[in-house]
């Protein structure tokens, strides 16, 4: 093969063994090079056709009482030696606060539809405790209950989402739960509330009738839920002038069609949001998942197969949605979303706790694309979970904390909240291994109130850059900067002893000439551009 046949046919000399042996490795390193030869992707950027304003709450977040996400990753106690305002971590609150969090939902989960409000009110040292029967099976003491959500909920200046119980609670129990956080009246929840400490009523502009009420929250049919939803929101009764409640019925669980469309067909006129439920699975099996930070290749490539599938989710409970609700009144809540390993070796197993490397970022950016897109429907989503617990934005160990990749996709995407999303034409090549693929390049654009225009671009390819061209069809621009997330390693993840192995860096490789930008996207990376 390293000898081919001379040109008049007879065979030529035999080459000397050390000669063969660099010619052999020069055509390997040459396979290796065309292999890993800059891919080519071209975007149009249709800024002259604004679409839909992708609402801040994209980027909202679930706090649940699961693991170490409340009791540590939030709450400390106030006579606890970690900074701490009223029991609640300071470090964490900041980190929180860069993030320009809008919305936090609380108290779960499964755990909202076997939480009883009245145990978590009043002095803390009388609070009844309870089984958290869902999450280790440990004892919940209630030292986290209204009063200190709503502090923390004022603390990071954003709104509060609250699941109230359909499970295991009363029309009743919820009913008054409302009317202890929202009424100002002389009534008597809301005088006990004033008992509490707390004078004036809270803002909790969303309420979430049951959860997952299709499994932890009752098992039901759609047909049940759809009339205990009825039933129940019936009594969330609006208290403030100011504002009125955004109700969010229980949605389905990822490709549950079926749901979509008898709740819209029975109770679209009654609900604001219709929550969706669809977390990202390396295998797909809830038996044996995936590590978070010990995978193969394979693994990285399924892992984004099965993230992707939010684009189907989306555009088909969209589109039953749409039968029922062509005006888009009714919001898609994606309130639960991220990705789901087995825990860390040695941990609870109740507890969720999994590290959050490159691929997590990745993840996340992807899915911001996804829901940008689609932001005529989208309304809000809640990643899985904001502290300790799945895929969280922070990781905490006593006094210490560390930022993770997810976090750095939060906060360089930030820029996209309130803006005017951008239509663009996306021509990506394929990111191939054996014989699967998937489209290597995602991205989505926007537009802010000051003008500015933000490309986010990913490649999830973890071997071979590609080359984007982008034209800004409808803009001037007069100029580009922009950052990066990515790392040498698609394990790559921050720790206590290395908290910044993955962080943000200023970017370089974007030109502009005209109207054309030419952006050279690394192998795993996530850039966001502001022309
Ligand atoms: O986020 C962890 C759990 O996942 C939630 O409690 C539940 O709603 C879902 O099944």
């Amino acid at each position: 093969m390293i000898c081919p046949a001379g040109r008049d046919g007879h065979d030529p000399a035999p080459l000397p063994i050390m000669k063969r042996v660099t010619l052999l490795a020069g055509l390997f390193l040459s396979l290796i090079a065309c292999l890993r030869a800059d891919e080519t992707a071209t975007v149009t950027l249709h800024a002259g056709q604004p679409g839909a304003v992708i609402n801040r709450n994209i980027y909202g977040q679930f706090a649940e009482h699961l693991g170490h996400c409340i009791y540590e990753g939030i709450w400390v106690g106030p006579d606890s030696p970690i900074p701490n305002t009223r029991g609640i971590r300071n470090d964490v609150v900041a980190a929180l606060k860069n993030l320009n969090l809008p919305v936090l939902r609380w108290p779960g989960g499964c755990f909202a539809d076997e939480y009883h409000w009245k145990d978590g009110i009043g002095p803390r040292e009388k609070r009844p405790s309870m089984y958290n029967s869902h999450w280790g099976g440990v004892v919940e003491n209630n030292a986290f209950g209204t009063h200190e959500f709503m502090d923390l909920v004022e603390q990071l200046g954003c709104e509060a989402y609250i699941c109230g119980n359909v499970g295991s609670g009363s029309v009743q129990e919820m009913m008054e739960w409302v009317e202890y956080m929202t009424s100002d009246a002389a009534s008597p929840m809301a005088n006990l509330r004033r008992a509490n400490g707390r004078d004036k009523a809270w803002r909790v502009k969303y309420f979430g009738v049951g959860n997952e009420s299709w499994g932890c929250g009752g098992n039901m049919s759609p047909e049940f839920y759809s009339d205990n939803f009825k039933r129940y929101n019936t009594f969330v009764k609006n208290y403030s002038r100011d504002y009125k409640i955004y109700r969010i019925a229980c949605g389905a669980n990822g490709e549950d069609y079926r749901w979509t469309e008898e709740m819209m067909a029975t109770a679209a006129k009654r609900m604001d949001g219709l929550s969706l439920h669809w977390y990202t699975l390396p295998s797909g099996n809830w038996a044996k998942k995936g590590s978070a930070t010990e995978f193969t290749e394979d693994q990285w490539f399924s892992t984004f197969r099965n993230t992707m599938k939010m684009e189907t989710l989306v555009t088909k409970h969209s589109a039953i949605m749409d039968k029922y609700d062509p005006q888009k009144k009714v919001g898609m809540i994606i309130d639960e979303w991220g990705t789901w390993y087995d825990v860390e070796p040695g941990t609870n197993p109740g507890f969720l706790f999994q590290q959050n490397s490159l691929r997590d970022a990745l993840v996340a950016a992807v899915n911001f694309n996804i829901f940008h897109q689609h932001a005529d429907r989208v309304a809000m989503t809640n990643i899985a979970q904001m502290v300790n617990v799945l895929q969280a934005m922070i990781l905490t160990d006593k006094e210490k904390m560390v930022l993770t990749p997810t976090y750095h996709i939060f906060e360089m995407y930030k820029v996209h909240q309130d803006a005017t999303s951008l239509p663009l034409d996306l021509v990506t090549p394929d990111y191939v291994l054996g014989d699967a693929k998937l489209p290597a390049v995602s991205a989505s654009a926007s537009k802010d109130k000051a003008g500015k225009i933000h490309l986010s671009l990913v490649n999830i390819n973890p071997n071979t850059p590609v080359t984007v061209t982008c034209t800004l069809d409808g803009a001037t621009a007069g100029a580009v900067t922009g950052r990066i997330l990515t790392a040498p390693a698609m394990n790559a993840h921050n720790t206590f002893a290395a908290p910044e192995t993955v962080k943000p860096q200023s970017f370089t490789g974007a030109a502009l000439s005209g109207t054309t930008l030419k952006v050279t996207l690394p192998a795993k990376s996530v850039v966001v551009l502001e022309i």
